[in-house]
């Protein structure tokens, strides 16, 4: 073993060992109770959200406010603006009307990476990840928002950096454990089954420590068993580690079972809003999918 390794080896067990060094970032954190809302109010706010490209008017002065520790659905025929809401919120669009406040602080003007770093997490509809790239390796993508370290530093090897990469493994390691996905470990991502692979885009997104997950279709295109074993991970996030989930999801079956409150959106607008046995049967929500051709 080389002596950079072994230097890195022994400080490993010393961080793992300690229980008193970085409390809560090396073992599973995930801002169990901070994660809670400091105070009373919603965690997210949407405020007269409005979004158009040229000669479309894809959101239309919505707002809806996700409160802590719910799982918040938004549904919604094909080209609702769904997948434009989150790309609202996460910095991707620039909305031509309307705030985003988190923990109320405005959302407008960030960049995804700063949207990122203050505690807001998304998987994506289409996988986006790196298919060549091992199943860690993409996890530990999403601590990437917490390295300090330049390329300058990153040469340099420092006593800081090693401690970094040692907690942002950890972290990793946390979260493959906790969606089962040790097993896949060190496969590239691009070989295995679609279900895992959505599964460590929500683990990717799970590493940046959130305290609000943005999942976009985490079960689209899957089969029965890997449907149920997603929406059970939803929850286990939702109770276990206490986190607020907002989730776009065309399996109703999904809604029904796992959300606590559900959003309609139909070209852009809000339609309704409730329990999701409410939504389901809403004439408002039945029409504009009939309209579509798509079943509730
Ligand atoms: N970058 C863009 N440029 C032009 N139009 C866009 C862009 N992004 C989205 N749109 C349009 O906005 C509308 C809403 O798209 P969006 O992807 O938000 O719908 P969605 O509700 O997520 O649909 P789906 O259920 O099919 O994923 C569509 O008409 C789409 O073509
Ligand atoms: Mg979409």
């Amino acid at each position: 073993m080389n002596r950079t390794l072994s230097r890195y080896k022994k400080r490993e067990r010393e961080i793992l060992s300690d229980p008193y060094e970085d409390r809560g970032v090396v073992l599973p954190s995930f801002r169990k109770i901070e994660g809670l809302f400091k105070s009373e109010g919603h965690l997210l706010e949407i405020d007269s959200l409005s979004l158009s490209f040229v000669g479309v008017e894809v959101l239309n002065d919505v707002s809806i406010n996700v409160s802590p520790n719910v799982v918040h659905a938004i549904i919604g025929p094909n080209g609702a603006g769904k997948t434009s809401l989150l790309n609202c919120i996460c910095g991707v669009y620039k909305p031509n009307r309307g705030t985003v406040r988190f923990e109320r602080v405005e959302l407008n003007g960030l960049r995804p990476d700063q949207v990122s770093s203050i505690g807001l997490a998304r998987s994506f509809q289409q996988i986006e990840l790196f298919a060549g790239m091992s199943v860690i390796d993409n996890i530990m993508l999403g601590r990437h928002v917490f390295m300090k370290g330049g390329i300058l530093r990153g040469g340099l090897w420092t006593p800081s950096m090693m401690k970094e990469e040692i907690i942002n493994r950890k972290m990793a390691e946390n979260v493959m454990k906790f969606l089962q996905l040790e097993a896949f470990r060190d496969i590239p991502v691009g070989t295995l089954p679609y279900g895992v692979q959505k599964r460590v885009d929500v683990g990717r997104a799970m590493a940046m420590n959130p305290k609000i997950m943005l999942l976009d279709e985490p079960c689209a295109g899957m089969n029965q068993e890997e449907t149920e074993d997603m929406t059970r991970f939803i929850l286990d996030i939702k109770e276990e580690l206490n986190l607020t989930i907002l989730i776009i999801e065309h399996n109703m079956q999904v809604i029904m079972d796992i959300s606590d409150i559900v959003s309609v959106l139909n070209f852009g607008l809000l339609i309704a809003e409730g329990k999701p046995q409410e939504v389901q049967k809403s004439p408002k929500v039945i029409e504009a999918y009939l309209g579509k051709g798509e079943c509730l």
